[in-house]
C-alpha cells in the first residue's frame, strides 16, 4: 500500500509545498512541488496572517494542480530567533520485577526528563530521546528487553514561544490545511541531506535561508544541539544595497550572477573586465559595478556568518566532536565559494548538501533551497504516520498543541524501534 505525505515549507523568502508517496521500501516518489514567493514572514516568523495564508494558499494550490491530490494535511517547518534548545536527562527504576525494560520504563524516563521547567510563554516543538544509560553503562540506543535497575535517558528538548508557533499553526489552519505534526527546520532539512555515518561521526548541519542560519548538531547519531542565527541570504543582498545603492532585484542579480565569498581574483573567464553594467531604474540609464567590491562586500559578510557559526560550535561544547565536518544547505548555501571560505576558516571539512534518492518529479528539487521541504517528508515518513491518528490532528486553534500527554505519547513512539 501507498501512503501520500505532505510538507510544508514556510519559508522567509519562498513557500514551498512537496507532495510525495511513500513506497513499501521506504523510496519518496514526488507527485507535485509548488512553491511561491512567501510573503509575511520576517526572519522565519509569521508576521501578518492573511499574506502568509495567501502565499500558503497559493503554493498548495500549484502542488495540487501538479499532483491532482487534494491536499488536507501536512507536516510543517518551524523556525526563528525564539526557539531554543537544552539537553536534559531523566532517571527511574526499573519496574518489573525481573528487572527487563519495557517500553513503560523508557515512557516514564523520557518523561522525567520533560520535567524541566519552561516558562508559561514557551511550549515544547520536541522531546528528542539520543542515548540511554542503564545502571551506569552510556550509550545505549534501545535498552527495550534488556535488563537493569536503574534506566537514564538523555533528550534533546526543543522550545518556542506560544505566540510564534500559534500564529504559523493559524496561517496554515486558516489556508485549509491540518497539521500533522511540526518539526524544528534544520531538524527537517538534516533528514534531507545528511547519512547516518554523518550523524553518527559527528556533524553540523547549517541552513542558510532568507532570513535566518538555522543548525543543528549530530553526534553519536542523535541531536545534541540546535540554534538559529539571525543572519541568512537576504542580509548579502541587503548589504549590496546600502553600499551600491541599487535596488533589491538588482542586488539579488549581482549576487546571484557574479556573486562570490572570496574576494580574491576575478574568475579567468571573466567577461566582465571587472566592472558590470546595469541597468538603473531611470530607463536608458546604466550604472557601472566593480565586480570585486560586490564581492568584498559578500565576504565581509561571509565571514561574519562563519565566525557567527563558530561561535555556535564553541557554544554548544561539541568543538573537536565534528569529524563529518559541516554540510550546508538552504539556498543561501548557494552563494559561490562560501563552502571554500568556510573550509580556509576552519580547517574544517565542509560541502554542499542537496536532497538526494528521490524518484517522481525529483529534477525541480534539486537544490539546496528545498531540504527542508524534502526533510518534511522524511522526517513524516520515519516519525510521524504512524503517531498520529486523524482525533490528534490540531484542529481547535484553542487549544494549540492540545493534549501534551497524546503528544508525548506520540514522540515515543516516534523515537522507538
Ligand atoms: N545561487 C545563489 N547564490 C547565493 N544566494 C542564493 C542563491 N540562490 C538562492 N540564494 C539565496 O538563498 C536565500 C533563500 O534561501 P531559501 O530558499 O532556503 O530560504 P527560505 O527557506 O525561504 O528562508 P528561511 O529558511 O530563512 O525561512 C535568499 O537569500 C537567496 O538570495
Ligand atoms: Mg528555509
Amino acid at each position: 500500500m501507498q501512503r501520500t505525505i505532505v510538507g510544508i515549507d514556510v519559508g522567509t523568502t519562498k513557500v514551498c509545498t512537496i507532495v510525495a508517496q511513500l513506497s513499501d521500501t521506504g523510496r519518496l516518489n514526488i507527485l507535485g512541488v509548488g512553491v511561491t514567493p512567501s510573503k509575511g514572514l520576517d526572519k522565519g516568523v509569521v508576521v501578518n496572517i492573511d499574506d502568509a495564508v495567501s502565499s500558503i494558499e497559493s503554493s498548495v494550490e500549484k502542488a495540487e494542480r501538479l499532483s491532482g491530490y487534494r491536499i488536507g494535511t501536512a507536516f510543517v517547518g518551524v523556525s526563528g530567533r525564539h526557539i531554543s534548545s537544552l539537553n536534559s536527562r531523566g532517571v527511574v527504576a526499573v519496574q518489573r520485577p525481573d528487572q527487563e525494560i519495557t517500553r513503560n520504563d523508557v515512557a516514564r524516563a523520557v518523561e522525567s526528563a520533560q520535567a524541566v521547567a519552561i516558562p508559561t510563554q514557551r511550549e515544547i516543538i520536541h522531546v528528542i530521546p539520543r542515548a540511554y544509560v542503564l545502571d551506569g553503562h552510556e550509550g545505549i540506543r534501545d535498552p527495550i528487553g534488556m535488563s537493569g535497575f536503574r534506566l537514564e535517558v538523555e533528550t534533546h528538548i526543543v522550545t518556542g514561544e506560544v505566540m510564534a508557533i500559534q500564529n504559523l499553526i493559524k496561517s496554515v489552519q486558516k489556508s485549509g490545511i491540518e497539521i500533522d505534526d511540526m518539526v524544528l527546520q534544520p531538524l527537517a532539512s538534516g533528514e534531507a541531506v545528511l547519512t547516518a555515518e554523518d550523524k553518527d561521526r559527528g556533524v553540523m548541519l547549517v541552513d542558510i535561508g532568507g532570513g535566518t542560519a538555522d543548525v543543528a548538531i549530530f553526534v553519536q547519531g542523535g541531536v545534541w544541539h540546535t540554534s538559529v542565527i539571525s543572519v541568512g541570504g537576504n542580509h548579502f543582498t541587503n548589504d549590496i544595497t546600502y553600499v551600491l545603492h541599487t535596488p533589491h532585484n538588482t542586488a539579488e542579480y549581482l549576487k546571484l550572477r557574479y556573486g562570490s565569498a572570496i574576494a580574491g581574483e576575478p574568475p579567468a573567464e571573466d567577461e566582465t573586465d571587472g566592472m558590470i553594467e546595469i541597468e538603473t531604474l531611470n530607463v536608458g540609464e546604466k550604472q557601472q559595478i566593480n565586480r570585486h567590491l560586490l564581492n568584498e562586500i559578500l565576504q565581509a559578510r561571509a565571514e561574519q556568518l562563519v565566525e557567527l557559526i563558530y561561535n555556535e560550535i564553541r557554544r554548544s561544547g561539541y568543538e573537536g566532536m565534528l569529524p563529518a565536518g559541516i554540510v550546508l544547505t538552504g539556498g543561501g548555501a548557494q552563494l559561490a565559494r562560501f563552502d571554500e571560505l568556510m573550509r580556509d576558516m576552519l580547517g574544517m571539512p565542509v560541502r554542499v548538501g542537496v536532497p538526494t534518492d528521490l524518484s517522481g518529479l525529483a529534477d525541480s528539487l534539486d537544490s539546496p533551497s528545498y531540504a527542508t521541504g524534502v526533510g518534511l517528508l522524511r522526517w513524516g515518513s520515519r516519525h510521524g504516520l504512524s503517531m498520529l491518528g486523524s482525533s490528534q490532528r490540531i484542529s481547535d486553534e484553542r487549544q494549540g498543541w492540545g493534549n501534551v500527554y497524546e503528544r508525548f505519547k506520540g514522540w515515543l513512539r516516534e523515537f522507538l524501534p
